[in-house]
């Protein structure tokens, strides 16, 4: 029996050796990701002791903060988003490593500045020269401050400067190409970390360990077994006050291209030949290539789009997507999109894979399905009706876990089938809430482990990928072209049509 402990997958994926001394410094540390995500996910692995006792944070942004404003800006979201202070010496030792640097991102003397104050830091907190530079700004400033950052000469050291990049990277095939370009000319792709929050949940990481580290699934994962795999990702959640970004990106650029498109290929690739970032990545990228948009000649039969339109969530009135604050009233800005995507290889062949994520569903949900095929012969045929295919699935969150449908007799003397499931819940195994994704992200790129970080080829592999729906998406339309859905349903009847015209409907989650 292999026993988690002693499980080489396990020791492989969850790395426990504390980062050297260093430094980050984080660019638009006045936003809300500082506040509610990341300061609070370090905290957490601080309370952890999974942070070198040197760490020291910088934030910089364009406003007129002191430390001590910063420090107290960031005490009140690991309040309200994170887990508490707890310990108030620990807080204490950790606020002692916070500070803020005002400066603009397109201004050289604002770099001279910030590498002055990174050398102090280095003799007084003992940080070594090491460094991670995180780019929480508009995705419109990732070029440029690169640029900057290697004009400086901040990034010149291999072994010491990392980046961090946030998403989207590029808003299309051409312009991430671009991106590319840029920071792949100040820095070697060594240093680059294009950070996507979903790689850094515990069950997305498991998928793996599923998927490999079992004898009984990977068999059955593949066209003689599998009639079709579905992935979704609901949110309740409206705007949330980011009209600014979301106008110009819409939920497909904001949640497929990044977040969808790694639960896919980790879901479709085949197995890596071992654990080392590289082997991973080509993987991921190989499946990427040979998949696409199940009809490239009627876009309308593999995706569909759609915007909130007024309606009601948990028994409250919500506003419909025009009318949030900051989005235009005739915007045709997508918060809803699925896609049927095809892999053209000899696993896939035939499996249709379908995607959707769509903002102020009825329940926040992720989640992978896979359905399999109908038993050949039916022997049941007074309980035919009733037979539902066998589906497995991984749930991301909220309650992580897997489960496994498959059809029982009903006890009684007239035979008639039910399905059932065989659930495996992670809380009720493991006990412990886990990881904020941004902890175990940050300690990573800490560490120099790319993993669960996205490749070059790879973004620009799912931007390929969308292309032809962006470039029907993104031309300008009159309002109606985009279907509404009322808040609190489950999307647009298109997205019905997609599946419905298989013969196949989504899942009920
Ligand atoms: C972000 C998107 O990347 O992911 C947001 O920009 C979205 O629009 C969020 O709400 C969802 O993340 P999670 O971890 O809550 O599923």
């Amino acid at each position: 029996m292999v026993s988690l402990i002693d499980n080489p997958l396990r020791v492989g994926l969850q790395q426990d050796r504390i980062p050297e001394p260093q430094i980050l410094i984080i660019f638009g540390a006045s936003g809300d990701l500082t506040q509610r995500k990341l300061v609070p996910a370090l905290y957490q692995m601080k309370q952890e002791r999974r942070l070198p006792p040197e760490l020291t944070i910088v934030g910089v942004a364009r406003r007129d903060w002191s430390h001590e404003f910063f420090r107290e800006h960031l005490r009140e979201g690991i309040d309200g988003y994170g887990g508490g202070i707890g310990n108030e010496a620990v807080w204490q030792d950790f606020a002692r490593g916070l500070f803020y640097c005002s400066g603009n991102i397109d201004q050289p003397e604002s770099y001279h500045r910030l590498k002055a104050f990174l050398s102090e830091l280095d003799e007084s907190r003992g940080t070594r020269g090491n460094r991670v530079f995180y780019l929480s700004v508009a995705p419109r400033f990732f070029g440029e401050a690169t640029q900057q950052l290697g004009d400086a000469g901040m990034l010149a050291d291999p072994s010491k400067q990392r980046l961090v990049i946030e998403k989207p990277f590029g808003k299309d095939l051409a312009t991430a190409r671009v991106l590319n370009r840029v920071v792949q000319k100040v820095c070697r792709e060594e240093q680059i970390y294009r950070i996507d929050h979903y790689l850094g949940k515990e069950t997305v990481q498991n998928l793996m360990v599923f998927r490999f580290a079992n004898a009984i699934f990977e068999p059955l994962w593949n066209r003689q077994f599998v009639d079709h795999i579905q992935i979704t990702v609901s949110e309740t959640v409206g705007l949330e006050g980011r009209a600014g970004y979301y106008e110009t990106a819409g939920a497909l650029r904001d949640m497929v291209q990044n977040h969808l498109m790694q639960l896919f290929s980790l879901t479709a690739m085949e197995a890596p030949n071992s654990l080392d970032a590289d082997s991973i990545r080509n993987e991921k990228v190989k499946v990427l290539q040979v998949t696409r948009l199940a009809d490239l000649d009627d876009l309308s039969l593999c995706a569909s789009r759609g915007q909130y339109a007024p309606g009601w969530m948990k028994g409250e009135a919500v506003p419909g997507y025009r009318s949030e604050e900051g989005a235009s009233d005739e915007s045709t800005t997508p918060t809803y999109a699925a896609l049927k995507l095809v892999v053209d290889n000899w696993r896939w062949k035939g499996v249709p894979f379908y995607l959707r994520t769509g903002k102020r569903m009825p329940k926040k949900v992720s989640e992978i399905s896979i359905h399999f095929k109908e038993v050949p012969f039916m022997m049941f045929q007074s309980a035919a009706k009733q037979l539902n295919h066998n589906v497995l699935a991984l749930r991301i969150q909220p309650n992580e876990g897997i489960s496994m449908r498959f059809e029982v007799k009903t006890p009684g003397n007239s035979l008639r089938t039910r399905s059932v499931a065989m659930d495996f819940r992670y809380d009720a195994a493991f006990g412990k809430p886990s990881t904020e994704a941004y902890g175990r992200l940050l300690v990573d790129c800490m560490l120099g482990d790319q993993t669960l970080f996205t490749r070059g080829d790879e973004v620009e592999a799912s931007w390929r990928l969308l292309t032809p729906v962006l470039e029907v998406w993104d031309a300008p339309a009159p309002p109606d072209a985009i279907p509404l859905y009322e808040a609190g349903t489950w999307g647009p009847v298109e997205a019905e049509l997609l599946l419905n015209r298989d013969r196949r409907r989504w899942r009920r989650l």
